[in-house]
Formats: structure tokens, sequence, C-alpha cells
């Protein structure tokens, strides 16, 4: 079963609230919360004090995901605010391994997230510890941009990496993903879908995310 998690960037920032409520009521099984720095992507979005606030309103899963630089001296900050799923980025440290446990020393799921440029290799001596990979499929730091095809590849490797394991790791896919694309990309083997636009720009998200589970249930 494929779970959905929309993009908060694509909310209206100034209506956080009822966003995230249409949201959970129209069946989101996590949300997506994109921490942009202005370093590591050119963009700027939210940091922990906006998570903490929003951790008051809602009970869905929180997944954060970290585009910023170094990761390391905010990860308590956004486990202490409310996190469930913190996703770093591989790119933003030298220390992976040492990153990762901070995450799993505060209790909370880790995720490893990889840049389209980057190989899936860099997760072979990681990944074991990892309750999540995030493979990006745009160049992070906006929404609303095109799926680039080579996420496939990537994805298939991935999953083939976590079946010889054995073990029960999520394989995440953010960035272009919509109604028109969604069932290609979980036969690649992803689990779950990051979506943004296509959720807050659809003009019916309950449709819109019920229609992403449906197109995914012949798999
Ligand atoms: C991009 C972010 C994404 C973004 C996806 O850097 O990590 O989570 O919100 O937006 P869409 O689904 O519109 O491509
Ligand atoms: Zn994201």
């Amino acid at each position: 079963m494929i779970k959905i998690a929309p993009s908060i960037l694509s909310a209206d920032f100034a209506n956080l609230e009822r966003d995230i409520r249409l949201v959970e009521e129209a069946g989101a099984d996590m949300l997506h919360i994109d921490v942009m720095d202005g370093h590591f992507v050119p963009n700027i979005t939210i940091g922990h004090p906006v998570v903490k606030s929003l951790r008051k309103k809602s009970k869905l899963i929180f997944d954060c995901h970290l585009m910023i630089n170094n990761p390391e001296s905010y990860i308590d900050a956004f486990a202490d605010s409310g996190a469930d799923i913190i996703t770093v980025h591989a790119e933003a440290t030298v220390h992976l391994h040492r990153l990762i446990q901070m995450i799993k020393d505060k209790g909370k799921k880790a995720g490893v997230a990889l840049n389209p440029a980057t190989p899936v290799d860099v997760l072979q001596h990681v990944i074991s510890d990892l309750d999540m990979v995030l493979i990006m499929s745009v160049n992070p730091g906006f929404g609303g941009q095109r799926f680039i095809s080579a996420a496939h590849q990537k994805l298939s490797k991935v999953r083939s990496m976590t079946q010889e394991l054995g073990k029960n790791i999520d394989v995440q896919v953010d960035g272009g993903v919509g109604l028109d694309n969604i069932y290609d990309i979980a036969k690649s083997g992803a689990n779950i879908m990051v979506a943004g636009s296509a959720v807050f720009s659809s003009g019916d998200i309950p449709y819109t995310i019920k229609e992403m589970k449906r197109l995914c249930e012949k798999l």
C-alpha cells in the first residue's frame, strides 16, 4: 500500500492550519515539511519554531525534509519540536553515519535524501540503519518542477538494496509526482509519494489523494 505525503511547500503559508487539516481529512498518511536554509538550496522556507506550532494543530506524522547546511546543529531542535521522521541530505554532511545516529538517539525515524546527481552507492554502508531513503526526482529548492526520469533507475536500485537486506525500509520519492506518473513511480519501487503542487493546486484535494492511491492499487 503506497502512502501519500503532501508537501506543505505548496500550501498557503498564511493558512497552514487550514491546509494541513484539509489533507489530514483527505486521507494523507503523513505531512512532508520542507525546510530550506537559502544555502544548501536557493530558497528559504520554514524552521523548527513553525514545526513546533504546527505540532499542536495536527496528529499527522511529521516528515521533516532538511535541505540545510550543518544539519548536525539542528537535529535536537527539530526532534524537540515534534518531528517524527528527520531526513537529511547525504550531500550536506561529511559524517553521514554520525548524523544518522544522532537522529536515532533522539528516538526519531531517520531518513537520508539523495540529490538527482548523487549515486545510490553512498547508502551502501548506512542503509541498514535507516527507516527511509528519499530519492529526489527534482533538484531541491522549489515545488512545481518536472520529474527527472533518471530517478526511476535509482528507485529500483534502492528497492533492491532494501529487499536484499530483508528490512522494512521505506523508499520515498520527492518532486514532480502527479496523477500522470505516480503508477510508474510506484512500479519502480517507491512506496511513499511526496506531492506538493499536484495536491495543493489540484482544486480537489480529497479526489487527488484518493486517486493517487487508487492508481497504485493495481500494483
Ligand atoms: C523540493 C521539495 C519538494 C517539493 C515538491 O525541493 O523537497 O518536497 O515540495 O513539490 P512538487 O510536488 O510540486 O514537485
Ligand atoms: Zn521535500
